[in-house]
């Protein structure tokens, strides 16, 4: 995604405002060529009079002098901060200027400095209103619960055709950007996914995890509490740390389409033995695609259908 730069622009009174001040927020970010002319005017009326619903987020930019954007916010009353870009730097940075001539633009940045939604020759009369609307939604999707969380299942309808490599990749990448203390990393993974050592696997499933033979490839996670800190009143975080990262190879997956159903029905001992592990294996992953269900007991195919079920909030946490 395209990102705003970090120019240092003048403001109105002619002191130095850089860009990164606006980071950690949404804005709008609106340019005039000239201001002044029936058109700006239009334009710098229409964000004025819907200032207050913009949660006072709006900042214009023009090429013209400080001293003449002053003037232009006194005489037309405007309640947005105004800048100068007199050398076109942010506008070409931004690649709105064609043959030196600057197209009237609008963007919207969000608190990563993204630049979310882009406008190109606008019409003053109107775009004020659909710049907006298009604000709150942007900020509306940002606040859900992100797609993956929320689609996430720990399903087990699994397809056992071949999950290809790269995607087995993928998961580890991202389970390895979790944080961890002291930036430990102190999970480990077996990625299981050759027909010999998936049959040996299979023997060590507990019974009600006879859907796991399905998978075309299990992710075996162990750690140890000697990868990770150690702090007093025991705050040991191996276990911690290597949870947080199994909880990103689950939203990967589910982003990229897969099942990822972490067990702990099976035999820790006989896993240990078949990879030689020293440590604790903590979970199995089943990975695959969804949407085989024949091979389910009567208790799994209802669950594959049933909602979520989750305590209400105010039995897992409270707000002081
Ligand atoms: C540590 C852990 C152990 C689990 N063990 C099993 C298991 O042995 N067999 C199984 O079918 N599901 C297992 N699950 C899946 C949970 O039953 C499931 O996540 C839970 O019922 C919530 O459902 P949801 O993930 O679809 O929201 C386990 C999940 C976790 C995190």
């Amino acid at each position: 995604m395209k990102k705003l730069p970090t120019t240092i622009l003048k403001d109105e009174n002619g002191r130095d405002f850089a860009l990164t001040n606006l980071l950690g927020d949404y804005w709008v970010l609106h340019f005039y060529p000239k201001i002044g002319t029936s058109t700006s005017t239009m334009q710098a009326e229409r964000f004025n009079e819907l200032f207050e619903e913009f949660d006072e987020r709006i900042v214009a930019i023009s090429l013209d002098l400080p001293e003449v954007i002053a003037l232009f916010k006194t005489k037309h009353r405007l309640k947005f901060k105004l800048l100068s870009d007199v050398k076109m730097e942010l506008a070409s940075q931004l690649g709105i200027v064609k043959n030196g001539r600057l197209s009237r633009s609008t963007f919207i940045t969000d608190p990563w400095g993204r630049i979310r939604k882009e406008w190109f020759n606008v019409k003053a009369s109107t775009h004020a209103k659909q710049v907006l609307e298009e604000f709150k939604k942007t900020i509306e999707e940002d606040l859900s619960i992100n797609p993956s969380i929320f689609q996430r299942r720990a399903f087990r309808g699994l397809r056992s055709e071949p999950i290809e490599d790269e995607k087995l990749l993928r998961l580890i990448e991202a389970a390895h950007l979790a944080p961890s203390c002291a930036n430990k990393q102190p999970w480990r993974f077996i990625v299981v996914r050759s027909r010999e050592y998936l049959g040996k696997l299979h023997e060590a499933l507990s019974g009600g995890n006879y859907w796991m033979k399905y998978a075309p490839a299990i992710v075996v996670v162990y750690t140890k509490d000697e990868f990770d800190c150690q702090l007093s009143e025991n705050r040991n975080y191996a276990l911690f740390d290597t949870g947080l990262a199994v909880g990103f190879l689950l939203i990967q997956a589910t982003q990229m389409g897969l099942i990822a159903h972490p067990v702990a029905g099976y035999d820790p001992v006989k896993v240990k033995e078949l990879f030689d592990i020293d440590g604790n294996v903590i979970t199995l992953i089943a990975i695959g695609k969804w949407g085989k269900f024949d091979q389910l007991n009567e208790k799994h195919l209802e669950a594959e259908k049933s909602a979520r079920n989750r305590q209400e909030l105010s039995q897992i946490m409270k707000i002081v």
